[in-house]
């Protein structure tokens, strides 16, 4: 089966989106078919992975391509037809790589899910929501034989993030060296349990166990923190981004995992020490990328695929580039390792 991995952190900015495209590519090129889920009505995802960049280019591919919210729409909009699996877009220049587009009103259905999961138990004719989503990307996952489905999630604490966070099998909280990304650590430290709280009652509820969309009986677990879009110097973060790097670490070991241990949202510990993970659970940590972002965005193309040519530079530049792309090429193909490493071990465990 599938395994549901979500890119999550309320704080916006942090790479989420950029992490989800760079990951699953690297991943697919290591022989895993990957679903990406743009699950952000800024639907950014879609528009790096198609190139798009204005409205209407959006509005004419929703009347041809389905997307997300069209696939739970039965769900939501009680129609008396059974959720079924949404034919994903073929990324191009990855072949196992596959992206289920988002869409920019996928937040109407926000209240409504807020609602059902208020009140999951009481109202009939909402229990068929909160298990809607993860019964849309499960049927996909299986429709498309893929072996992980990436989930960009949108920032912020809504009731779409709360379901789709606490319905994955895995999540990765990406960040910034900076004040906030460490703020952010500290609420999710105390958020998560309370969404963990939640989940575990949905699942014990009989109107849900019973809807045709079953809760999942899943706990997620944390693969790992990534620090991400520091400037570099010589390879190295300079003085000050290296300290608010330690500073994510140490309150990513103190306070959110010591948290997500007590209620069952990491793995075992042997499963990180496997991968080299140390206490702060720390997946990478990623320079900037400079010039590259703007060629891999003109390009749908990651970093650290880029060929010379879509690169496009000339004598010492460019090999000062090729050498960067290579050092990205390094890390992401690292990144992935470990999530491969971390998920397969978890799955055997
Ligand atoms: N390593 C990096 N080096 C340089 N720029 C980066 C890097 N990672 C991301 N960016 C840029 O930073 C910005 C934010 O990245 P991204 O959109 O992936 O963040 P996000 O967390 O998905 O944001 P949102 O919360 O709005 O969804 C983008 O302009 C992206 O191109
Ligand atoms: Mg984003």
């Amino acid at each position: 089966m599938a395994q549901r991995i979500a890119l999550f952190n309320h704080k916006g900015d942090v790479s989420k989106t950029t992490t989800t495209f760079n990951l699953g590519w690297m991943l697919a090129s290591k022989g895993k078919k990957v679903i990406l889920v743009d699950a952000d009505p800024q639907c950014n995802l879609t528009g790096i992975v198609l190139g798009y960049t204005g409205i209407t280019e959006f509005e004419q591919f929703y009347e041809k391509e389905t997307n997300l919210r069209d696939g739970i729409a039965p769900a939501f909009e009680s129609r008396p037809k059974l959720i079924e699996a949404v034919e994903c877009i073929p990324v191009t220049g990855q072949k196992n790589l596959f992206l289920l587009p988002g869409h920019i009103r996928l937040s109407e259905y926000e209240v409504t899910l807020g609602i059902a999961q208020e009140l999951s138990g009481s109202i009939q004719t909402l229990q068929n929501l909160p298990g809607s989503i993860a019964y849309l990307l499960e049927k996909t996952a299986e429709e498309f034989d893929a072996d992980y489905v990436l989930i960009d999630m949108n920032p912020g604490l809504s009731s779409i993030n709360q379901n789709l966070l606490m319905t994955s099998h895995f999540f990765i909280v990406p960040t910034n060296p900076d004040y906030f990304s460490v703020m952010a650590i500290e609420s999710l430290a105390t958020v998560l349990p309370k969404w963990h709280t939640w989940a575990e009652k949905a699942r014990t509820l009989p109107i849900l166990q019973t809807a045709a969309y079953p809760f999942p009986e899943i706990t997620p677990k944390l693969l790992g923190v990534i620090i991400q879009n520091y400037p570099p110097r010589g390879g190295a973060p300079t003085v000050g981004f290296q300290r608010w790097i330690d500073e994510i670490n140490t309150t990513v070991s103190s306070k959110l995992v010591s948290e997500l241990r007590k209620i069952g949202m990491m793995l075992p510990d042997q499963v990180y020490r496997a991968e080299n993970m140390g206490a702060a659970s720390c997946l990478a940590t990623i320079p900037d990328f400079n010039t590259l972002i703007a060629k891999s965005q003109d390009h749908q193309t990651p970093v650290f695929a880029l060929t010379p040519e879509q690169i496009g530079q000339a004598g010492g530049v460019e090999e000062i580039t090729l050498k960067s792309r290579d050092s990205f090429q390094q890390i992401f193909s690292e990144l992935a390792d470990k999530i491969i490493g971390l998920t397969t071990h978890a799955s055997s465990d």
